[in-house]
Order: C-alpha cells, then structure tokens, then sequence
C-alpha cells in the first residue's frame, strides 16, 4: 500500500472534446465549452481530466489525424483557449492529461508531405514506405483497423506506404531517431505549458517488424470483431523494441515532477502487464480494458480481477477502464440497474478508475440515422456495429433545447431521444439517480483510504455475486455485487462482528447497521464497513 503519487489516489474523467460543451454555436464541443463545464467536474469530484485530441486536424479520424502537434484545431479554439482552460482546471485542483498521437500523423502533417515527395526526400524515412511485392501487390498481408490492407500504393513513386488505421493516417517511422525526438518534442511543448501527464494513443503499435514477415491468419477470430482480425497482428504490434520507446517517453514526463504516463493498449492481461516496464520505468498506467465487453457474470469478473491483480508487477500500480470513445456504453450494454454495479465495481476496486463522460448519468448508445454517420470506422464498414458515433453523442446537461449542449439547430451527432429525462439537471437533486450514486461513490473513495489505496481480497460468494474486501490497517470493507436475477442471501465474513452499510445502489436500503446474514436484491451491489473482532471492547472480566 502507497498512495504518494497523485493519480494514484484520482479518479481519471474522459472528455472527448467534440461532444461536452459548445460554447461557439457550431454545434461542436470546444475548449471553451470545457471550461465552462469545469465546475461540474469539481462538484462531481473527479481529479483529473483526459480531453481526446483537439489539435489541428482534416478530422478523418476526428483528430485522431493530427497535422500539428503543438497547436489547437480551430474548431476547438486557441491555444490561448487552452492556456485558459489549463488555468481554471488548475485553479479547481484538476489535473489535465492530454492525448498524445504518435504512432500515426494525418497525411497532411508537412512530414508527410515531404516524406511523400520523393524517394530521396529527407523525411522518406519517417514514414514506412515499400516496394511492392514481386507481383505488385502490397509488400505484406497487414491489414487496417478500419477495412482493407493497411498499404496504400503511391502512384508517383511506386512505393507503398503503411497506415495501421486510415490511409490518410500514415504510421510514423519509430526506428528513425529524428522521429522520436521530434515527437519527444513535442511532449515537451505540453509538459512546458503545465500539462499533467499524456494518455499514449496505441502505445502497442508503435514498432513493427523490421523483416516485414506476414502476418498468421487468425484461427479464434471472435465475433463481431474488426476486419483486421483475420489475421494475428505478430509482426504489426506489441513488438519487444516498443519498450524502449515506451521507457523513452516516461524519461520524457520524468524530466518534469508529478506528470503520469497512460498507455492505451488492448491486450490480454499477461502482455498488457509488460508495459509497466523494465523495473517499473514504462507507462505508469497501462490502461486495462479488461472490463470493457467482459461478460457480466460473477465468475468471470472475478476471474478478470483475480488474474489481473496476480499478474500486476510488484509495486505496478492497477487501474480499471469501464467505457470509452471507442467502445458501446455501459448502459446500454448492461441495462439501467447492472450499470449502477458497474459503476460500484469501477470505483470501488483497487486501481485508478477511468470514467467516461456521460457514462455518470447513464447516457445510451444513440441510435444513428444512415444520413447522420461520421465514423470513418462505419463508414468503412458498415453495418457489423463497429461505428463508434453511438457512444459519442453530445453531453446531456439539462432538457432545455439540445440538452443544453449547443445553441446551433443542429449537432454534430444527434442528441439521445431520453436527453429530457436523462441529464445533469435532473439528475443532480434527484436521490436514486445515476449521478447522485457516482457523486457519493466518488466521494467515499476520496473519504476511505480502504477504497482509495487499501489491499484487495477477493472472498468467496455464492450464485452471481462478487465480494471483497478492500483494507488499509485498522479499517475492511466489504463490497458485495449482486449480478444476478433475484436476491442473494449471504453472510458477513467470519472474523467480523457486524457491518455498517455505507452506500447501497438501492436507494430503498437503510444506512446502518448490517445483520451478519443479509439479503442482497437484484442487481444490488453495496459498500460495508466491517467491524473487526479485535476491535471489540474488552469485556470486563478479561
Ligand atoms: C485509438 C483511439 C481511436 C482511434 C485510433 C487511431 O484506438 O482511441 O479513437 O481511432 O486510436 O488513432
Ligand atoms: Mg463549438
């Protein structure tokens, strides 16, 4: 148990900048927008603020195509509009964690450009380029994220460029040292103006293979997966040498006190682990997904957190991801009463906890009519429920005209149809709502040092539900998640006296007292103070 550094003890809220707040009437969030948000994520508690990327960008991937590294998109502001937003997240005591985009540029970023001019140009080498195989095909069998083979030929030169994602997201060139410190630079004009640390975007995709060998076909392809799944991405991702560019990028935020490296990496538990790093000097948070489309079922949770918790390096600091801008709501996923667990389990297990906006007030995945796509991804390939718009809806505040997210008549993605019923406004005063149980799970974390940086031990439970304990000296607390249909009885560990129920997400329970046998409802998850044995008072003939 240590609890020294910062973001050990937060709770991380993701912005995804076009959908929080416009404040200009284009119908598009902005920084100013955010700003003026800033007190809501005061009073909600959370400590920390990750915005996705706002910097100049065509938008291809929504500014996951960035042509500028150190500046703002238009659309979103300035950067005298960051300078001021920075300035009144650090006047609330919220942290600022940016999106950092190396892996790829948009293919208008003047590197691209230039790399693109000629064979003989100078910045050739900061891109991947190939000649075509000996039919003229693409040199290898990768495949894009989003759709069709991850080589785009170039008429002019007759090479092949990669492109792990879109083709007009060209992947950079790690290998090449004037790439890294390029980029390295470019952390450091953010580290300069006071950000508090960076979430890596595709930190495992970094390196790939310098003898371009084909990629396996992929034999367990699960469902509904992404069309890249065919094939097994052995030689495009999750590369040994990627550490070392890992560790040279926590050498980077190093150089400055108190900043935090998050890496997002989707691997199973055993990989995803390694990017801790040598002797703990990688990502100080490797994001876990783990959560994210597990399915909801006692055993296998446990089994996700009991295998997660064994596999942490010793001293690696945990962390949980329930929902974000790439993946279906919890909500929706789960249904109004499982989402209310779910967000207990997020903040209640040990690890930094990593929210995203909206998921607060139980917004669903919206339905988008054909004519309102703007996901690259659907657009590529439609109709698998691989778009991504569903979750990226704007901000529900109030039930005033477009939720109170925009005065334009229309935005960017469509508002949820329940906007009017479901926001902040009516959500804030409202005792068994969404909000209000985040608000005071938020606020227990913050009040219990158990819950915050305590140990976790798992405990046996029986049908659908998990329990444990979370636990700094002197102080257990029980956490019982029923998952399943119907009630549960259960009873209070052995070596406890009794339990003082904290917090139930049935807002129908009675605070206090705890009997040592005790019912759990459906889809009830609640937080208990135990009261040890050894703290019983003495009795007077002892
Ligand atoms: C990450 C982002 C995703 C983006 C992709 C390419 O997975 O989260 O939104 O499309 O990288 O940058
Ligand atoms: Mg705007």
């Amino acid at each position: 148990m240590s609890g020294q550094e910062w973001w050990k003890r937060a709770v991380i809220y993701q912005i995804y900048p076009r959908s929080f707040q416009d404040a200009d009437g284009d119908g598009i969030g902005d920084l100013v927008g955010i700003a003026q948000r800033l007190n809501y994520l005061s009073w909600l508690g959370v400590d920390a603020i990750w915005i996705s990327p706002f910097y100049p960008s065509p938008m291809k991937d929504f500014g996951y195509d960035i042509q500028d590294y150190r500046d703002v998109d238009p659309i979103f502001g300035t950067l005298a509009d960051f300078d001021a937003l920075a300035a009144r997240a650090r006047d609330l005591g919220l942290k600022l964690i940016l999106d950092f985009v190396p892996n790829h540029t948009s293919d208008r970023h003047p590197w691209f450009l230039e790399s693109r001019q000629s064979p003989a140009s100078a910045k050739r080498d900061w891109y991947i380029w190939r000649d075509p195989a000996a039919d003229g095909g693409p040199p290898t069998n990768w495949l894009a994220e989003f759709g069709g083979s991850a080589w785009e030929y170039d008429e002019a030169s007759g090479q092949y460029y990669y492109h792990a994602f879109l083709k007009e997201q060209p992947d950079l060139n790690w290998r090449n040292p004037d790439v890294r410190a390029a980029m390295y630079d470019a952390m450091h004009f953010w580290l300069e103006r006071g950000v508090d640390g960076f979430r890596v975007d595709v930190m495992w995709h970094l390196i790939k293979d310098d003898q371009f060998r084909d990629n396996p076909p992929n034999p367990a392809r699960p469902p509904n997966a992404g069309p890249a799944n065919t094939l097994i991405p052995l030689y495009t991702a999750d590369r040994p040498e990627v550490h070392d560019i890992v560790g040279e990028m926590r050498a980077v935020v190093d150089a400055y006190p108190e900043r935090v490296l998050i890496g997002e990496i989707w691997l199973p538990t055993d990989r995803l682990v390694t990017y801790y790093g040598h002797d703990l000097r990688g990502a100080h948070l490797p994001f876990n997904f783990q959560l994210i489309g597990a399915a909801w079922d006692a055993g296998v949770i446990k089994e996700i957190v009991g295998d997660y918790e064994k596999a942490l390096p010793r001293g690696g600091w945990p962390n949980w991801v329930m929902g974000n801008h790439d993946k279906g709501r919890i909500a929706s996923r789960l249904g109004p009463r499982q989402a209310r667990l779910a967000m207990l389990l997020l903040l209640t297990l040990r690890g930094t906890p990593t929210l995203y906006y909206g998921d607060e007030i139980a917004m669903r995945d919206v339905p988008i009519p054909p004519d309102r796509v703007c996901d690259p991804y659907e657009k590529n390939v439609p109709g698998l429920g691989l778009g991504r718009d569903p979750e990226r809806t704007p901000m529900q505040w109030d039930s005033g005209p477009q939720a109170g997210f925009t005065h334009a008549a229309q935005p960017w993605l469509p508002i949820a149809a329940d906007a009017s019923t479901v926001n902040v406004a009516a959500q804030r005063d409202a005792p068994a709502s969404m909000l209000t149980l985040v608000h005071r799970l938020i606020a227990l974390r913050k009040a219990e040092a158990a819950l915050a940086i305590g140990d976790y031990g798992a405990l046996d439970a029986p049908g659908q539900v998990v329990m444990f304990l979370r636990r700094v000296p002197g102080r257990r607390l029980l956490v019982a998640l029923n998952l399943g249909e119907g009630g549960q009885s259960l009873s209070l560990p052995e070596d406890c006296r009794g339990a003082t129920v904290l917090l139930s997400t049935d807002p129908e329970r009675p605070l206090g007292d705890l009997a040592p046998a005790f019912t759990l409802g459906e889809g009830e998850g609640i937080v208990a103070l135990l009261v040890d044995l050894e703290t019983a008072p003495p009795s007077p003939a002892a």
